[in-house]
């Protein structure tokens, strides 16, 4: 690992022991001083002081959600919840990647380990963890609390098949707990790939017609993103753009690429029951600057008015700004902003320069 940054999530540790000890490195201090942006942006119908923070996953309670947001991230989503308690993978459940040229979008099997090397990849290997909603949803209001002026928390949540009678009842009731928290924008998770890479939710446009409709209907009053994974072409996608035209209030985009993590003798690295990971960092900027730049060009042909927010492999200022160039209305991080707690004050003070 690189000595000089200690991430605020420790790879070595179990998600329990990061969730209870964490988070790390500067993370673990509120920093003395902030940056103040001297006009801020809108994102929604939201004063932001910069459109730019942390995607689901990484925040993974109230202690991470403060020091985020003490560190200048404004819109620092909270890490993705279930209606029921749900256990998180066994290690490993993140392990540096390093792909040989371009990541395909084709499940490419890459060499994974511990050597976690700039400029970072990784895979992510975690089944979406939940504790039950009686601890999770006073961790969120106190998170959502947190937020100072021209500060947001997202509040992600998905549905467990089996949780209700149907996915969508689950859904739904997942949105009202986060409704009840205070949270002022919700975010479905449509696109876990540890549910299996072909049954993405996200691939099945008339199940995620239902699922919207459901959550607008349990909780009409808050905007509603739809956390997408990454779509080939337009032709794979304008059918669903077409369903939610004025039903939720945006996208968020990219999740993680999938490919198989293989140690160097050739074996699964993550387990034999998980040959296949989410990838996430340098490897997937490419993929999300497309679907960005895709979902800008078709919002403006079909005169939609969807929000997008780009996520995908962003670690400096120059990435921030290639996600908004390509049509991003807001910026998020996950892998940069773990391996460096100080990105959202680099690219301010960047920007103020
Ligand atoms: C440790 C970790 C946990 C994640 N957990 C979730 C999750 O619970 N829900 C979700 O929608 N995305 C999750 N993601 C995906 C991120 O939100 C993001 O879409 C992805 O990591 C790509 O961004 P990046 O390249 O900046 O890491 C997770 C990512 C990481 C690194």
């Amino acid at each position: 690992m690189n000595n000089n940054i200690t991430p605020f999530y420790d790879p070595l540790l179990s998600y329990e022991d990061n969730y209870q000890q964490g988070p790390f490195g500067d993370f673990a201090y509120l920093p003395k001083s902030s940056i103040v942006m001297p006009h801020s942006s809108r994102f929604l119908n939201f004063d932001v002081n910069l459109p730019f923070g942390i995607p689901a996953g990484p925040l993974l309670n109230a202690k991470y959600v403060k020091a985020a947001l003490g560190y200048g991230f404004d819109l620092c989503v909270y890490k993705t919840v279930r209606t029921r308690a749900h256990k998180s993978h066994p290690l490993p459940n993140v392990l540096s990647i390093h792909p040989k040229g371009k990541l395909s979008a084709e499940v490419d099997t890459v060499l994974a380990d511990h050597d976690f090397t700039f400029p970072i990849s990784i895979t992510n290997s975690f089944g979406v963890p939940s504790f039950d909603p009686d601890v999770w949803q006073p961790d969120m209001a106190d998170a959502v609390l947190a937020a100072k002026s021209g500060q947001h928390v997202i509040g992600s949540f998905q549905g467990t098949p089996g949780n209700e009678a149907t996915i969508e009842q689950d859904y739904a009731n997942a949105a009202k707990l986060v409704d009840e928290t205070g949270a002022p924008i919700l975010e479905a998770n449509l696109s876990c790939p540890n549910e299996g890479v072909n049954k993405l939710l996200c691939f099945d446009f008339t199940k995620v017609e239902r699922v919207a409709h459901a959550i607008k209907n349990a909780v009409p009053n808050k905007p509603l993103f739809l956390k997408l994974a990454y779509f080939a072409h337009d032709d794979a996608i304008l059918p669903l753009l077409k369903k939610l035209d004025g039903v939720i209030e945006g996208y968020s985009t990219i999740n993680t690429l999938s490919a198989k993590p293989v140690d160097a003798q050739g074996q699964p690295a993550l387990s034999s029951t998980r040959p296949v990971g989410g990838i996430c960092g340098e490897a997937i900027r490419w993929a999300g600057l497309d679907m960005v730049a895709r979902l800008a060009r078709l919002r403006a042909e079909l005169i939609h008015h969807f929000t997008i927010i780009g996520v995908g492999g962003v670690s400096s200022l120059e990435h921030y700004q290639a996600f908004r160039h390509a049509g991003a209305d807001a910026v998020m991080s996950a892998t940069g902003a773990m391996w460096n707690p100080q990105l959202a004050f680099e690219i301010k003070r960047a920007l103020l320069e």
